[in-house]
């Protein structure tokens, strides 16, 4: 048994390979089966005169869009067939019938959502898949080449972290508890064994928002380090980019080139990145774009895309108002009125790809913001031991795994680069 990628590497003699009929062409003498497996597709020629009567009937009766074969025959190269190479088919068998798939030509995008269970096998999200498969192991090969260990957050949690507004509640025996936001206030406490550790876990957000940005179930790669701070992290959420980027420019550019991505494009994303204060980029968008935005408020994404328009790689904008940020973001004692926190937004419209800051270490000030916010903050004692017991400078950031992918896969929609998508509008199948 060979994968079609060997077969076409053997590129002559008899191989038998399996996979799903993908498209099929049939006439009197001749049936044309494209065949595909997780590795490529691959033409296969069926001649009425060259098989068995019942392989013959099977070919033009059975083998059927997505129905699973067994092929034998000769390999050889094709310059007119889809892969480059063809086999001409000698054995046929079908495994499992298809009758009728139900996804054909020209589906809403809605209707693929429905029927997710089977447009996964399509050849876009195979090739998103592969790309979100390297990206993933990048990930852990960067942390733990600077010296990371991984360490495992809880899912379920008492706290909230990023707000209360967008926390999912979750029965819990006869009590209430959340589903996680960021693995962020588990991650601080830990430091103080391991010092520098990172994850890659599944974050929860009842987000109310329906743009193409936003899951409620999404993944996201997060990083902790002791005695560290905001410079730090931007220059390690850098790297953690360019050498995401890297591993999926060697190791998918197939797919890359099957999405449509321009690859040049993306080998231009080396470090450094350009970097501006919150401050900066007001000034920016009143000098270049007219818009007036007043200090304090947030910037929303026409403010980002507006920004980003100017730029070909991602922007580490620092320091935004310490007012509008969450509470665990320091005040700058350098820029007061700021946090020492930075977001890095992509190029082309993909918005904020990583979130992270310095952390406060000042128990009261924690306290005064919670409070503000509107949480209890006797629910976060636990948390505030941290600040008891040696407390040391520390900071962090959280990327989204699934704006990266849909960024270097260059998606219209986020949904596309998660295999279940789930949004305030769709949890199904
Ligand atoms: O900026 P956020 O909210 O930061 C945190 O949660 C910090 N506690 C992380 C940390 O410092 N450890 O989220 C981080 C990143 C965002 O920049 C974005 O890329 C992604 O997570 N993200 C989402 N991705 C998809 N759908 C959503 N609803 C997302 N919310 C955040
Ligand atoms: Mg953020």
């Amino acid at each position: 048994m060979a994968t079609i990628t060997q077969a076409m590497e053997l590129g002559s003699g008899e191989v038998t390979i399996r996979g799903w009929v993908h498209r099929e062409r049939k006439s009197n003498q001749f049936a044309f089966l494209v065949v595909r497996d997780s590795t490529n597709i691959i033409q296969c020629i069926v001649e009425k005169e060259k098989i068995s009567p019942q392989m013959w009937d099977d070919a033009t009766k059975r083998a059927t869009i997505e129905a699973s074969v067994i092929i034998t025959g000769i390999v050889r190269p094709e310059k007119r067939a889809p892969s480059g190479y063809e086999i001409a088919v000698s054995a046929l068998e079908i495994v499992g019938d298809s009758h009728e798939f139900p996804i054909t030509k020209d589906q809403s995008p809605e209707f693929l959502l429905d029927k997710r269970h089977l447009w996964l096998r399509s050849r876009k999200l195979s090739a998103i898949m592969k790309v979100r498969s390297t990206v993933m192991g990048a990930i852990h090969d960067y942390f733990r080449r600077n010296g990371y260990f991984e360490w495992n957050p809880p899912i379920f949690t008492p706290n909230a972290c990023e707000g209360g507004a967008t926390l999912f509640e979750v029965k819990y025996f006869n009590e209430k508890v959340y589903l996680t936001q960021s693995w962020q206030l588990y991650a601080e406490a830990a430091i103080f064994a391991l010092e520098k550790i990172y994850c890659i876990a599944p974050c929860f957000r009842a987000e109310r928002s329906k743009t193409s940005r936003h899951l409620a179930e999404f993944w996201m790669a997060e990083v902790e380090g002791a005695w560290l701070g905001l410079h730090d992290m931007t220059a390690l959420a850098e790297g953690l980019i360019t050498s995401i980027i890297a591993q999926v420019i060697a190791q998918n550019s197939d797919e890359l080139a099957f999405l449509g991505q321009d690859i040049e494009k993306l080998r231009r994303i080396t470090g450094p990145f350009h970097r501006m204060t919150y401050g900066e980029v007001l000034k920016f968008l009143k000098e270049n774009d007219g818009m007036d935005i007043e200090f304090g408020k947030d910037l929303r994404t026409i403010e980002e895309d507006a920004l980003m328009k100017h730029f070909d790689k991602p922007v580490i904008v620092t320091n935004y108002p310490k007012e509008i940020m969450a509470f665990y973001k320091p005040e700058d004692p350098q820029m007061p009125g700021t946090a020492l926190c930075f977001d890095m937004l992509a190029p082309e419209g993909y918005g904020e790809i990583i979130g992270g800051s310095q952390r406060e270490t000042d128990i009261g000030k924690l306290k005064e913001y919670l409070t503000k916010q509107g949480e209890k903050s006797e629910n976060y004692e636990w948390y505030f031991d941290t600040r008891r017991y040696g407390s040391v400078p520390h900071a962090g950031f959280g990327m989204g795994v699934e704006r990266i992918i849909a960024w270097i896969c260059k998606l219209d929609n986020i949904k596309d680069a998660i295999p279940f998508p789930r949004t305030m509008l769709r949890k199904n199948p």
